[in-house]
């Protein structure tokens, strides 16, 4: 079972979404935060984005949809792309997490992407890498390479059942997944509002709450299981 997850599901766990009315891209203009350019024009600015996303992150708690996912793989074996930097999932107790755009909780050397340390507090200009570099936050940039997506594609195309919640499915190449999975596989979408842009067959929408649907997903699909 692959569960693709995005900023909804952290919604009710205090974490703005983006493109929701008030959410993050009303408040920021993403030229200026999330772009390498923004990175060459002003650092500071783009660390002082990520550092309140990361503050944010620290002060947030799973909540009951991320839990659910976690208990799930007591019965199913799960894996979990999300476009969500944070850390919830995995401090719900998922085991199997693939961050697409990377994660708040760690910081990559601004010259070698591939140098990433752990971080537990704000980044600042000054703070350097190994090799003596600025450290910038461990996040795929608009306009940047999605390194993990072909591991992403191939994991939806074995996946038996496909489950995506609190995703807008306007980025791309993360929104290209949901055309990755198979013929045969069982496909479910849980968000707060109806996804009238997603047309599929054996696709089930759930229109409500994480907190209250994917639970309710959760629980049928075990149930199903045992029948
Ligand atoms: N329960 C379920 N769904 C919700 C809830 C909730 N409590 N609150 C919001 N949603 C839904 C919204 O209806 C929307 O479809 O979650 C979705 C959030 O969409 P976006 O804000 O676009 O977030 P996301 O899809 O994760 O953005 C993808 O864009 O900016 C980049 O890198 C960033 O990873 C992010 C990517």
């Amino acid at each position: 079972m692959v569960v693709l997850s995005g900023a909804g599901i952290s919604a009710e766990s205090g974490l703005g979404t983006f493109r929701d009315k008030g959410g993050l891209w009303d408040e920021y203009d993403i030229n200026e935060v999330a772009t390498p350019e923004a990175w060459q024009k002003n650092q500071e600015l783009v660390l002082n984005f990520y550092n309140e996303r990361l503050r944010n992150c620290l002060e947030a708690k799973p909540n009951e949809a991320h839990l659910a996912l976690a208990h799930l793989e007591k019965h199913f074996d799960v894996q979990i792309i999300t476009q969500n930097i944070d850390d919830l999932h995995e401090r719900a107790g998922s085991k199997n997490i693939l961050h697409l755009h990377g994660e708040i909780l760690k910081a990559q050397c601004s010259v070698n992407e591939n140098e990433v340390q752990l971080i537990n507090k704000s980044l600042k200009i000054g703070d350097l890498s190994s090799t003596g570099h600025q450290l910038r936050p461990h996040v795929v940039w608009f306009g940047e390479a999605v390194p993990m997506m072909h591991e992403a594609e191939e994991i939806v195309a074995a996946a038996d059942i496909f489950v995506v919640i609190g995703t807008s499915l306007n980025v791309y190449p993360a929104a290209n997944l949901l055309f990755a999975c198979g013929k045969a596989c069982k496909k479910y979408i849980v968000d707060i509002n109806e996804m009238s842009n997603v047309k599929f067959k054996n696709l089930i929408q759930f229109k409500g709450k994480a907190t209250v649907c994917v639970p309710d997903l959760i629980s049928q699909l075990i149930q199903d299981s045992k029948s």
